[in-house]
């Protein structure tokens, strides 16, 4: 990788209109991150040493979201939207702090890889003053159009500014720029605003640079890296081809998928070798498998961390804090939330296990419920190793059950009960003798009258 420093600035001070929604368009999700923080991340492996991001609408809620998907970046308010040009010339003073290589990016095209970025760059390393990023999509109408000759980018040209022999070029603009830091200031300075939308237009930084002698060129990338969102129907085609490509990825790197076009992954799923992950289970954030883990149908994992074999599911849900030792078992109906299940430990059926440990190879029977909460506050269960819970047991927190435990089903467990020691938490039967036949008796002949 070059050692050249690089600026990242990425556009995100659109409204986004389209999306309808209360939410700032690029902090809308794609495998549980905000697309502006997967551009974000592209730019970081395509080596950007900082990030600027520019923000408008909904600057507050930006700022603050920013703080976790992008902690270093600096935020740079354009206040009024004048185009494309205005909006990177709103981080003017990040520029000013002198890059070899500025990055020119939008918060709303997620898909962008950072292998496309790096090409540029090192067009960028081998002389080039503006570098474009192309794609040819489907259909060209609404991008701008890249007009080259003899190798060299001339310049682009706005839909609403094409002749129609140049509207019919399908090699468009996607958005993406890579600008020698050296002359990015003075090219963008150069920005009019005599078009057809009265906009300053980032594009037209190509016909000035060219005009200076300065070499411009354009790369090209798959249509499916540049991507723009829209709309939340985009949104869905984005996700949809984030998941084909990490499902793939899952595949390749040695994890069985089924059916992988119903399991559905966050951007910070790891799964390791061997791993079986059978029909409709999505992974939340935070969830990392180890290596073969049986992943059962149709169930729902969120900051979850899995040992090796242990065995998840049908129908499981783990929520976050969940902690599976090495062979541990959580069947189906079970709900485990903050809660460590060791070694071997069984879970099997209908259970829900909340702020709880749960020792190695103990055995927690269907139905068993820690009642962890009393309307205020949580309260924590702690298991012994090969501790045995009868079904359909209450273990009232805080609790504890020493290793070895036993615990008679249908318990109502209130208080602690010691290593190797049996616990009953319920009436006693009474079993009356031909009183049923009795009680048969009596409500028939009232019926009758
Ligand atoms: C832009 C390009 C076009 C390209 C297309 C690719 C220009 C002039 N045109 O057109 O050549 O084919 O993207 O999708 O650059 N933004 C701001 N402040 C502004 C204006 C825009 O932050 O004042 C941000 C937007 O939020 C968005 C991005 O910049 O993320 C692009 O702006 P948009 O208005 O969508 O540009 P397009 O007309 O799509
Ligand atoms: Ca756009």
């Amino acid at each position: 990788m070059t050692s050249r420093t690089c600026l990242s600035i990425i556009l995100a001070a659109g409204e986004g209109t389209r999306m309808k929604s209360a939410l700032p368009k690029v902090l809308h999700r794609i495998a549980g991150l905000p697309m502006v923080a997967h551009v974000v991340k592209a730019a970081e492996i395509a080596g950007a040493t900082d990030v600027a991001l520019v923000i408008g609408h909904g600057a507050d809620e930006m700022r603050k979201a920013a703080e976790k998907f992008a902690p270093h970046a600096g935020t740079f308010v354009q206040e009024q939207r004048l185009g494309t040009a205005h909006a990177v010339l709103a981080a003017r003073d990040a520029m000013a702090k002198g890059y070899d290589d500025i990055l020119v990016m939008f918060g709303d095209t997620p898909l962008i890889d950072a292998a496309a970025l790096g090409a540029a760059r090192a067009k960028l390393a081998e002389g080039a003053a503006v570098v474009v990023i192309g794609f040819r999509p489907p259909s060209p109408a609404g991008y701008g159009r890249l007009i080259e000759k003899g190798g060299k980018l001339t310049a682009i040209r706005e839909e609403k500014d094409c002749t129609d022999e140049e509207r019919k070029i399908g090699f468009c603009n996607a958005g993406m720029m890579a600008v020698s830091g050296k002359y990015a200031l003075d090219l963008l300075d150069g920005v009019g605003n005599a078009n057809a939308k009265g906009e300053y237009y980032l594009t037209d930084i190509v016909e000035i640079a060219n005009a200076r002698g300065l070499e411009v060129v354009a790369t090209e990338a798959g249509y499916e890296n540049a991507l723009g969102i829209n709309n939340r129907a985009e949104l869905a085609e984005a996700e949809a081809i984030w998941q084909k490509r990490r499902r793939r990825e899952a595949m390749l790197s040695g994890v069985t998928l089924i059916a992988p076009e119903t399991v559905y992954f966050s951007y910070d799923t790891e799964v390791g070798q061997d791993t079986v992950v059978e029909p409709n289970v999505f992974f939340g954030p935070g969830v990392k498998i180890a290596d073969g883990v049986k992943i059962h149908a149709f169930s729902h994992l969120e900051g979850a961390t899995v040992a090796a074999n242990a065995d998840i599911g049908p129908y499981a849900r783990l929520r976050p804090g969940s902690d599976l030792a090495a062979k541990a078992k959580v069947g189906n109906f079970v709900e485990v939330k903050n809660a460590r299940i060791e070694a071997g430990a069984k879970v099997n059926h209908l259970t829900y296990i909340g702020d709880a440990r749960i020792g190695a190879g103990a055995n927690i029977g269907a139905g068993t419920i820690t009642c962890n909460y009393d309307g205020y506050s949580k309260f924590f269960t702690d298991i012994g190793a090969g501790a045995f819970v009868g079904s359909n047991s209450s273990l009232v927190a805080p609790i504890k059950l020493g290793d070895g435990a036993y615990i008679a089903s249908g318990s109502v467990i209130t208080e602690d009960v010691p290593e190797d020691a049996l616990a009953f938490g319920r009436a006693r039967q009474k079993t009356l003798p031909g009183k049923g036949k009795e009680l048969r008796e009596r409500r028939a002949s009232a019926a009758k009258k």
